[in-house]
């Protein structure tokens, strides 16, 4: 044991085989917030954990990263984009916000740049395993995909993945409430996010939403939970959108869609 708590609690989250790559920040911060509530560090251990399941682990099939380490090893250093396509079906399978919306994942893509307009550069922000659809997203091949999200294991993962695309960018690891965005982009993707900052932290969405450096910013949110359907999702989360956006000087455009509430926040 140490003499600060916040360090014990941390020790224990990355003892945690599901939590043990989190980047540094997000183990930090959740560790603090625990401590807040619970000032042992072992009872503070448990509710970082249960916290981290329901903003990151809740998302992910057991393995699915160690299965998107093997799909991209088995892709060799020269994949043709057959090969691409059919990694990115393999792996998108896993993650329970791709898999929603992987039958017509280039139409989802292309119904969002009709609207923002063809982006110059996207930022994915909290991007989760998006960039695994990169062959899917129907970039120009010169227009630079950076993204961020809190695991270091499964962004190592899908750097490896871009690079292999040959779409230039760069993904990386960081907490985007410990350390907004720096990088500005044409079109930042905010997909399914903001209910699950506003989970660690009341008001997170709606200040990440001032802090974008973009011209366009799509937000999405899921309309039914990871368990299955609720008819009140879409209100509800169509009143936290409104509120979120409020004020923040930019034209609002909803794409219509089944699966996913879409909303894309133009510069004026
Ligand atoms: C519902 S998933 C959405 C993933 C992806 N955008 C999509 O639509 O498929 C939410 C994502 O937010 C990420 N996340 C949660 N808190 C974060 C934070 N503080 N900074 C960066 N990413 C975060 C989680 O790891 C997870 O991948």
């Amino acid at each position: 044991m140490t003499s600060d708590p916040r360090h014990d609690v941390v020790a224990d989250l990355r003892k945690s085989s599901k939590y043990a790559t989190l980047c540094e920040a997000t183990l930090e911060r959740t560790a603090a917030w625990a401590l807040t509530r619970h000032p042992r560090p072992k009872d503070a251990a448990k509710a970082a954990k249960r916290k981290l399941h329901q903003v990151f682990g809740a998302y992910l099939d057991p393995g699915a990263v160690a299965l998107a380490e093997r799909v991209v090893d088995d892709l060799g250093d020269k994949p043709d984009s057959t090969a691409l396509v059919e990694a990115a079906d393999a792996i998108l399978r896993h993650h329970a916000s791709s898999k929603e919306r992987l039958a017509g994942l280039s139409d989802f893509y292309q119904a969002l740049w009709r609207v923002t307009g063809t982006p110059a550069s996207v930022l994915d922000i909290a991007c989760g395993f998006s960039p695994f659809a990169l062959p899917k997203m129907g970039l120009a091949p010169d227009c630079p995909y950076d993204a961020i999200d809190i695991d270091t294991r499964l962004m190592a993962v899908a750097e490896r993945f871009r690079a292999l695309c040959g779409q230039p960018g760069r993904i990386e690891a960081g907490d985007v409430l410990a350390l907004p965005p720096e990088k500005g982009a044409d079109v930042a993707l905010v997909l399914k996010t903001l209910p699950c900052l506003d989970q660690q932290e009341s008001g997170a969405g709606a200040r990440l939403l001032r802090q974008i450096k973009a011209r366009a910013i799509v937000v999405t949110y899921p309309v039914r939970s990871l368990g299955g359907r609720d008819k009140n999702m879409a209100a509800t989360y169509r009143d936290s959108f409104a509120r979120a956006a409020a004020g923040l000087d930019r034209r609002v455009d909803e794409i219509e869609g089944e699966d996913e509430l879409v909303f894309v926040l133009t510069q004026l």
